[in-house]
């Protein structure tokens, strides 16, 4: 008998329980279909936890993610509580599952799926081939440094500042390493380091680590040439590891290379294989309860998950397969179709991956 994995699955807000049920059905196909065997937990966070247990992040929800192998999470928040106070928000509830995860990594891959080239801004021709993830630092650097205003000669001033120590710097350069490993063996390292003192010690320590991965390509690209290089050649890149504000622009960067925020899929990751797996859009209340959501950027998120936490590469091909096929035969849901008239609902779109999963 395979060893069951546990997964925590948190629906969220909005559209978060729509997406999430097409995932689970995704779940299950791959089951029958690989014989794997999945134990999921429910739980509650986010604006719906707010209601009905007073915080965003219950005690019972970290209890069943810490004992799970993975998180499959839909997505939090909606106008409900946007007026309420910080410990009362969902967003606070995101920052505490990361911290309390030790989730110290966000990586997004952004691909192109050949049918849904005309939904990019970019020409067919600079975006074929596009395959890429960008694995960026999520716990340090400017955005957790010491802030602070002072009075000057000059009136006040305001000051960032940026760390990073050693260790930061190792543990995601390894993790980013391993992920080439599983792919076309090529990394990118970006980083400002003929300016920025965070930027020499990030490649010294890249550069060591690299040592230990003699079979992986390593590339140190400036951060302005990378935004430049994205948009130029995006298929020259397979693997880019970046500090936190980097990865945040270059991350959006490379999400828009694809078309549509309904498509794509995303991961937090900590020390070991524990994940947490999520679509990068958020609840979009302006369509939740209508059933015309899509669902591709949360069962793609399946995929990750597969691919990352478990080492079931098989399985995560027959999901992107599906998608692609599902697409390929003309499938769209709202966000997606240029003829919006034709558009299918959430649960057709689920139902249509799940019946193209093969073996
Ligand atoms: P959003 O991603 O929820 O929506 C932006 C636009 O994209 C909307 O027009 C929405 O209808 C559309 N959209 C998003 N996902 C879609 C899907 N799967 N299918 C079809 N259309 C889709 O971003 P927005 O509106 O800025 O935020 C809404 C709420 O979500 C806020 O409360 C925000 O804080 C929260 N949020 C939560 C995130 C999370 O849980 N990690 C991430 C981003 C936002
Ligand atoms: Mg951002």
């Amino acid at each position: 008998m395979a060893d069951v994995k546990k997964i925590a699955v948190i629906a969220g807000d909005g559209i978060g329980p729509e997406v999430v049920a097409e995932a689970e059905k995704v779940l299950k196909r791959t089951e029958e279909l690989f014989g794997y065997q999945f134990e999921t937990e429910h739980a509650l966070f986010g604006g719906i936890a707010i209601d009905e247990k007073g915080t965003p992040l219950p005690e019972e929800t970290l209890k069943v993610c810490q004992s799970a192998d993975a998180v499959l999470l839909g997505a939090v928040g909606g106008p409900k509580w946007d007026n309420n106070s910080k410990e009362l928000r969902p967003e606070t509830g995101l920052l505490g599952i990361r911290k309390a995860l030790g989730l110290f990594s966000n990586i997004r891959p952004a691909f192109i799926f050949d049918c849904l080239k005309e939904a990019s801004t970019l020409k067919p021709e600079v975006l074929e081939g596009t395959d890429l993830i960008v694995v960026r630092e999520l716990t340090g650097g400017i955005y957790f440094g010491e802030k602070f205003r002072r009075e000057t000669a000059n009136g006040q001033e305001a000051v960032d500042t940026c760390a990073y120590n050693v260790n930061e710097i190792e543990r995601i350069a390894r993790q980013a390493f391993e992920i080439a490993r599983t792919r076309r063996k090529k990394l990118a390292s970006v980083d400002k380091a003929n300016v920025l003192e965070t930027s020499r010690l990030w490649r010294e320590v890249v550069i060591r680590v690299s040592a230990d991965y003699p079979d992986v390509e390593l590339e140190h690209v400036l951060v302005d040439n990378c935004a430049m290089q994205l948009l130029r050649r995006p298929s020259s890149f397979d693997v880019i590891v970046t500090e936190n504000m980097f990865g945040d622009i270059l991350s959006d960067e490379a999400a828009m290379l694809t078309g549509s925020i309904g498509m794509l899929a995303s991961a937090s990751l900590g020390e070991g294989s524990f994940g947490l797996y999520e679509p990068v859009h958020g609840s979009a209340p302006d369509i939740a309860g209508q059933g015309i959501s899509n669902p591709i950027a949360t069962i793609l998120s399946v995929a990750l998950m597969f691919r990352l936490t478990f080492g079931y590469h098989e399985a995560a091909d027959s999901i992107e397969r599906a998608v692609a096929e599902v697409l390929d035969a003309g499938h769209r849901t709202g966000d997606i179709a240029v003829d919006k008239s034709k558009a299918i609902g959430t649960i057709a779109m689920g139902q249509l991956i799940v019946d193209a999963m093969r073996k």
